[in-house]
Parts: C-alpha cells; structure tokens; sequence
C-alpha cells in the first residue's frame, strides 16, 4: 500500500530518465483516458482523428503506433483498416488499455524491437517529449520504416497568437496541475507535463529535428491554434 502511495504521487524530472518516466506513466494509467478528455476541453477526440487523417492509412497497410499508452491513439489508427500494434515501455500502461484488444509490444522507442523496414507507416502521438533521447527515437523510427513510408509526430507545441500563447501558458503552469488533482491518479504527472510542454522545442526547431534525424519532405500542421502540431515526414523509396 505504501509503495502504492509512493509510484501514485511520482513525476518524473525534466531529464526524463528512463525508468523514472515508466514509473510516472504506470502511476497515470489507471485514469489516463479520462483525464487528457478533461485537460484537453474535448478536443483529444479531435486531435486523434486529425491524426490518423495525416497518416492517410489504407486497409492492410502495417503501423506502428509507438509510446501507445493505453491503446487509445491505437483505436483511433485502427478505423482505417490498417494493422496497428502498439508499442510502449510502460508495462502499467499497456495493461490499462489491455481490454482494448489491440496488438501490444512492450519496447523502448530508443531500441525498438522490429527489424528494419517493418512498417508502412509510424506515428507516435505525446510521446516523442517525453522520450530521453527524441533524435535517436526519430532514428528509430526510420529505421523500421519501410522505403517510402511515412511519420507522423502528434505532439503538444507553441500556440501561434501571442495573447493565446500567454493565456495558454498560464493555463498549464497554474489550472492544470488543478484540474489535474481533480481527476487523475497521479496529479503530480500534469506538473511534469506542463514543465515538459514548456521546455518543448517549438514547430519549426522540432521540423528541424525530424529531419536532422533522416526525415524527408518534414512539413507541420497547427491544430487548435498550435496547441498542437502533427508533423509528417517520409523516408525516401
Ligand atoms: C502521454 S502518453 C501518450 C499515450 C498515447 N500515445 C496517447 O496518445 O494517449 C506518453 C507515453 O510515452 C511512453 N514513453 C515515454 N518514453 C518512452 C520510451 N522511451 N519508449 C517507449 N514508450 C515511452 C510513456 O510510457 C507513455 O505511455
């Protein structure tokens, strides 16, 4: 019970040490889905499918969907047709989302367990911030990519208007955590979450990244103003 207590009330530190970030997800799951709904006014729904559209998957097609948490961004994936596993470190995650019968790999998105050129395409939505090495993840990525496949990166970023960006800014440093001790199992995480979001490179420095780490043709896409970023890239046939 008292370990209970303890992995409850966990964050993780802004050098997302490995095992420290598992442990923070495992303290979430239990009622993650519900408190991204809440956080997020709805709009997760929308952000999701926004998702899966930028894919453009078809029936039959391979994806991965990497740091999956409970499957929730899996589901979505899954209406296209395409095959879709998940993959995530967090073995607390993964078991919250089991019911959702999706196909499930426990991995680390900087060692990924498939061969090369495995999937047509990879997508990992709120996971890339919170991974402790983001270049060698997008790496990764390419490497089990197949030739002509595509990313897409879902991740929070820089609201584009400046009074929006100020009050959303405000939003997370100072309602979120509250919001968050009101619903979730481990409200600590929400701090995590708004330090990281904060700390997280914005739309144009992340395009950078991505094709730094081999991408092709990296473009984004503002959602909610920029609350949100989808960034697509290809690796090259
Ligand atoms: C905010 S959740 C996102 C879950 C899901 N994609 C969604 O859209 O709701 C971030 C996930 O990233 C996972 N994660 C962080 N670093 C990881 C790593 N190195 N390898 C695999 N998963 C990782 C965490 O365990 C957590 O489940």
């Amino acid at each position: 019970m008292a370990n209970t207590k303890q992995r409850d009330s966990f964050r993780a530190s802004l050098d997302k040490e490995p095992h420290e970030v598992a442990s923070m997800f495992d303290g979430v799951a239990r009622r993650y889905d519900l408190t991204n709904t809440v956080i997020s006014g709805g709009q997760d729904k929308y952000w999701r499918w926004a998702t899966r559209r930028a894919l453009a998957l078809r029936p039959g097609e391979r994806v991965l969907d990497l740091a999956a948490g409970t499957g929730v961004s899996t589901v979505e994936l899954g209406k296209s047709g395409a095959w879709c596993v998940a993959a995530d470190f967090s073995k607390g995650m993964l078991a919250a989302g089991r019911h959702r019968g999706v196909p499930m790999v426990a991995g680390d998105a900087m060692a990924l367990p498939f061969a090369d050129d495995s999937f047509d395409a990879v997508t990992i939505s709120y996971g890339l911030r919170n991974v402790a090495d983001p270049d060698l993840a997008l790496r990764e990525m390419l490497r089990v990519t197949k030739p002509g496949g595509r990313l897409v990166v879902a991740e929070f970023s820089t609201p584009v208007v400046p009074v929006f960006r100020t009050l959303y800014m405000e939003y997370l440093m100072k309602a979120l955590p509250a919001v968050a001790r009101a619903v979730s199992s481990n409200p600590d995480a929400y701090v995590y979450l708004a330090e990281s979001v904060r700390a997280w490179p914005n739309q144009r420095q992340l395009a950078m990244r991505v094709a730094a780490a081999g991408w092709s043709s990296v473009k984004w896409r503002n959602l909610s103003g920029g609350v949100v970023a989808l960034h697509r890239g290809f690796k090259l046939g």
